[in-house]
């Protein structure tokens, strides 16, 4: 409440004109109808088709690294500019294949943010945010569009980077024409397999893995009621993993949830399925584990991640961020330090765990204060690309 007061006052400080958004506030995105200009020290910035939201700070790059940072932005000790070791190197040191980040296509005209993302020391794996999601990829039946998944794609090919693809069947993203067509079962089914054929096999050759499967069961372990449930039932799966192995046959295919992260009826409907697809012989290779997770709060991953590398498929944490409520003290600071240390030593206990993506680095690109009203702060670096202590709880979790 702090925030939104301060920001509160500095509005009432400068002219304001009607038909502004505030500071955080939403400023467009496909079928917003208030308004696209921003209070003063604001820019209206697009984090995705859909939202469009104001951000502190002008449209001009950040300061550069030089300038003083925020007493919270960093640990003790550490540069400005962050620790020397960088994150995926310290991961590849520990034996897993990468640490890498999300990213969307309107961040990479921002050059002080490409600057860090394209260090392959720092971040050895990239995940397109939006897309390569249905609603980018195929918005009309039969019509597919490559462009923004193709600028991610070429960005991480670019600077050696591993490429994830995210994602083939998801309930959320996905064009009306899915939904709203009445297909039958054939049809449907056809429908799958046309998209993730065409989307996986589009990156063939590129793509370390897919999340082929995205968030197909509610938190009570029961199937998800959408489009592709309720009309295949759980065939849906196997067509879309096996025209994803028959479109690029090294890609390594995933299923990817969130609220998985510790034991829980959740995990266990993703364990029970995977132990069926792999009995009927149906490709797939890994589990993804979202992990937005919150400061404080973690749930024990490293046995539930042990327990899903017992099922002999690999493991990643696909979408890391750890989020609090607005402003973020030090001592919160403090304590997601220890968080993302945790959830890094995690995986690195875990043989079959590949490799940590987090969910975009900074938070000025983060989803999280557009989902989650009040909180935020959930990313390792902070809205002026400062490394925040969890950069170094990241190095002491690969330590
Ligand atoms: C499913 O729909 C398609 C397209 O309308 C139709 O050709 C096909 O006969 C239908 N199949 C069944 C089993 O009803």
């Amino acid at each position: 409440m702090k925030l939104a007061a301060s920001f509160a006052t500095l509005v009432a400080l400068v002219p304001f004109a009607a038909a502004q958004s505030p500071v955080w506030g939403q400023c467009g995105g496909i079928g917003w109808t208030g308004p696209t200009t921003c209070a003063a020290g604001s820019t209206c910035t697009v984090s995705n088709p859909y939202y469009s939201q104001c951000l502190p700070g002008s449209s001009a790059p950040p300061p550069p690294s030089s300038s003083p940072s925020s007493p919270t932005s960093s640990s003790p000790g550490s540069s400005p500019t962050g620790p020397a070791t960088k994150l995926n190197a310290a991961a590849v040191a520990a034996g897993k294949k990468y640490f890498g980040s999300a990213t969307d296509n309107n961040e990479l005209s921002d050059t002080a943010y490409v600057n860090i993302l394209k260090d392959g020391q720092q971040f050895g794996q990239i995940t397109p945010a939006n897309s390569m999601k249905w609603d980018a990829t195929e918005p009309n039946r039969g019509q597919f569009t490559f462009t923004g998944g193709d600028q991610i794609a070429n960005f991480a090919k670019a600077n050696g980077q591993l490429l994830r693809g995210h994602n083939c069947v998801w309930y959320n993203q996905l064009p009306g024409w899915v939904t709203n067509s009445g297909f039958n079962s054939s049809t449907l089914s056809s429908v799958v397999s046309t998209h993730c054929g065409t989307v996986v096999g589009h990156y063939k050759g590129q793509a370390y893995a897919w999340d082929v499967i995205n968030e197909a069961f509610n938190d009570d372990g029961t199937w998800r009621s959408d489009v592709f449930y309720n009309t295949l039932g759980q065939a849906f799966v196997p067509t879309a993993f096996q025209a994803a192995r028959a479109a690029d046959p090294d890609a390594k295919l995933y299923i990817n949830d969130y609220n998985i992260e510790g034991p829980g009826a959740k995990a266990n409907a993703v364990s029970n399925l995977v132990s069926t697809l792999k009995a009927q012989g149906v490709p797939i290779d890994g589990i993804g584990v979202q992990a937005h997770l919150i400061v404080g709060q973690l749930p024990n991953l490293a046995q539930q991640l042990a327990s899903f590398g017992s099922l002999g498929v690999e493991v990643a944490i696909t979408e890391l961020d750890i989020r609090t409520t607005l402003p973020a003290s030090s001592a919160t600071l403090q304590q997601q330090q220890r968080d993302y240390q945790t959830v890094i030593a995690a995986c690195k206990g875990v043989a079959g765990c590949v490799g940590v993506t987090v969910w975009d680095y900074t938070d000025k690109y983060s989803w999280v204060p557009n989902t989650f009203s009040g909180q935020g702060a959930a990313c390792p670096w902070d809205q002026n690309l400062q490394p925040k202590p969890a950069v170094q709880g990241i190095l002491n979790g690969w330590a």
